[in-house]
This record gives C-alpha cells, sequence and structure tokens, in this order.
C-alpha cells in the first residue's frame, strides 16, 4: 500500500499508483510550460501561485476519474492542467475581491504586487488555459465554459446576498455550488471523457464531483474558522472580516433568531461589527470554534460528503472506485 497525492490516499495497486503520479507529475510540468510568457514579469507572477504549492486536488480528481477508461489517452494530462489553471486563475481573482493577505502560505499576488496585476494574471491564466482547451476539442470548450459561468454566477451571487424574503442557507448552498462544486464536477468529468469511458461512468463521475465539491467548500468555510494559518496556507477568518456568510455563521444565526440565547445574540452583534481589528476578530474566532453551531455544520459536511460516496455505488469495484471513497473522508477531515 502506498500513499498518494496530497490527501495521503491509501492506494492498493501498483498500476494505479504509478498512473496518478505519473499524470500529476506531467501536469506540475504542464503548468510551468502554460506559465511561461515572453515578458518575465508575467512570468514570475503566474508562477507565484503555482510554486507555492497548493493540493492540486483537481487534477487528482481527473486522473482518478481516468481509471474508468484509458488511463493514459492523450487527453488526461492537458485537461487536469486546465482545471488547475482555471482554479488558480480564479484564486488570484478571489483574492482581491477576499482581500486576502495570504495564499498558499505565501503572499497573495494582490498584496504581493497589487488588485492590477492579481486580475490580469488571472486573466492571462484562462486566456492560457483557453489555448489548451482549444485542442481538447469544441465538446470540452463547451463543458469548460458553461461550469465557468456557474462558478462566476456563484461568485457574483455571493457578492448580492440572498434574495427578498430567499432562505439564506438555500443562497448559500446554491453559492457554494455554483463557485466550487461546478469545477470539481468538470474535474470528474474530464477524467472520464479523456479516457474514452462509457456516458453512464461520465455522468457519475460529473455528480459525484459536484457533490464532493460542495462538501470541500463546505469543509473549507468550516477552516476559515477552525484551522490555524500554518495549516491553511490562507488568514484566518477571512469569510468573517468580509461579512462573507458561511454555514457556521448562518447555523448561529438560526439559533440566536429562535432561541434567543444572549451569548449567541451577542455573539452576532461581534459579527456584525468591525472585524478589521485584530483582536476582535481572534475574540469571534475563538467563540465561534466552542460554539455548537461549528459542530453542525461540521455534521453537515460529513452528511454532503456521503451523499458523494453513495453517488459512487454503480460504478464497478476497483482500486480507482475505492480511492474515491477515500477522498469523501479526505475533503473533510482534511487540515489545510
Ligand atoms: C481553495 O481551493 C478555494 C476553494 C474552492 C475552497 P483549494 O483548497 O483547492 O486550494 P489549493 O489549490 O489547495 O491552494
Ligand atoms: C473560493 O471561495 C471560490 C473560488 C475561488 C472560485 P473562498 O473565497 O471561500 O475560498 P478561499 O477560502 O479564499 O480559498
Ligand atoms: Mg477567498
Ligand atoms: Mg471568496
Amino acid at each position: 500500500m502506498t500513499v498518494v497525492g496530497p490527501f495521503g490516499l491509501s492506494v492498493r495497486d501498483q498500476a494505479l499508483e504509478t498512473d496518478v503520479q505519473t499524470g500529476l507529475a506531467a501536469v506540475e510540468e504542464g503548468l510551468l510550460d502554460a506559465t511561461k510568457s515572453e515578458v518575465p514579469f508575467i512570468t514570475e507572477a503566474a508562477r507565484h501561485l503555482v510554486r507555492a504549492g497548493g493540493k492540486r486536488f483537481r487534477p487528482l480528481l481527473v486522473m482518478l476519474a481516468a481509471q474508468f477508461g484509458d488511463p493514459h489517452a492523450p487527453g488526461i494530462v492537458p485537461s487536469a492542467v486546465v482545471v488547475e489553471l482555471t482554479h488558480l486563475a480564479t484564486l488570484y481573482h478571489d483574492d482581491v475581491m477576499d482581500e486576502a493577505d495570504v495564499r498558499r502560505g505565501v503572499p497573495s499576488a494582490n498584496a504581493r504586487w497589487d488588485n492590477s496585476v492579481a486580475v490580469l494574471t488571472g486573466d492571462f491564466l484562462f486566456a492560457r488555459a483557453s489555448r489548451i482547451l482549444a485542442d481538447l476539442g469544441p465538446e470540452a470548450v463547451r463543458i469548460q465554459a458553461d461550469a465557468f459561468e456557474r462558478l462566476v454566477t456563484g461568485q457574483i451571487l455571493e457578492t448580492a446576498g440572498p434574495r427578498e424574503g430567499q432562505d439564506p442557507v438555500g443562497h448559500y448552498l446554491d453559492v457554494i455550488a455554483g463557485k466550487t462544486g461546478s469545477l470539481i464536477a468538470v474535474s470528474g468529468r474530464f477524467g472520464a471523457i479523456m479516457a474514452g469511458a462509457d456516458e453512464r461512468v461520465v455522468d457519475i463521475l460529473t455528480q459525484y464531483g459536484e457533490r464532493l465539491g460542495t462538501a470541500f467548500q463546505l469543509a473549507d468555510d468550516v477552516l476559515d474558522i477552525a484551522s490555524d494559518s500554518h495549516e491553511s496556507g490562507k488568514t484566518p477568518g477571512t469569510d468573517l472580516r468580509e461579512g462573507i456568510p458561511t454555514l457556521p455563521v448562518l447555523l448561529l444565526r438560526a439559533r440566536a433568531a429562535e432561541y434567543g440565547r444572549p451569548e449567541d445574540v451577542e455573539l452576532c452583534a461581534l459579527l456584525d461589527g468591525d472585524l478589521t481589528d485584530d483582536a476582535r476578530l481572534a475574540e469571534v474566532l475563538r467563540r465561534l470554534r466552542a460554539h455548537p453551531a461549528l459542530d453542525q455544520a461540521r455534521r453537515d459536511t460529513i452528511r454532503y460528503a456521503e451523499e458523494a460516496r453513495a453517488s459512487l455505488a454503480p460504478l464497478p469495484e476497483c482500486y480507482a472506485k475505492a480511492a474515491l471513497e477515500e477522498l469523501c473522508d479526505a475533503v473533510v477531515h482534511r487540515a489545510g
């Protein structure tokens, strides 16, 4: 048994291990290739976050999904590069919107340079992703375009907030399915399509990715409160400071509205206040970490991961399926 990939999956098959390791190594090369510009400064800015690391969760999913067809088919690695480049581009943009200073354990592009550099570098990465996509054919371009539309719509809906009378938790779930589920669903879909898997298998792996992606974002939102920056490579409490409602906070607010316990009402008031002050933010984080709403959010996250696992049921038993099942646990129990 070997431990493979960023989530330490226990892979019990030599061929699977080799395919995944070789594929991920080729993706690294592809990322360096795709971030090379004739302009040295663009190369530096585009490689800034590539070099800083990251889990490469989406490429890993592409490689595992590709096991349900020919895992050596030529479109697999480029499609994984496209998905990671798209993800990377959205991180450059997201850190501008969230005014985040730290990403992957290094200064975000907006902190190291400025917002213009971060936005334009993100655009450069999209351009490079599109160029690779063109060689994968019109169906791949369409799939990516649709997912990208959903991703951007999710980000915009997050900024806009719920409509008048809309349930805030329902709004939040729509947002995270769009901003995160969409691209992770494409990762499963691309791996299966490029490997030439049956249409039924492609659909199963797409649905699995969508559910896993939702669980992944739920876990990310719990980690914004629960984890340290050395684990996540990000600044804890960024969502809170930016006033982005995430599930733990929505659950806290629902409890405060229903039971009116003074400590809950007080914590809501603190959340509504100015959290640019580090000491206030630390106090809010301390209280939230000890609050039952955080445990409830953790339980909900596990429920979504279980749904992702359940969608794999019709697939034949194999080592890749076991790895995809294990990924459901890994996503919710990760530290960063
Ligand atoms: C961060 O994604 C943004 C979310 C959608 C939660 P990842 O947690 O995959 O970030 P990296 O690629 O490992 O840095
Ligand atoms: C990121 O959402 C989603 C995309 C980048 C599309 P978040 O804002 O929650 O992610 P982090 O916490 O900054 O990684
Ligand atoms: Mg963010
Ligand atoms: Mg964001």
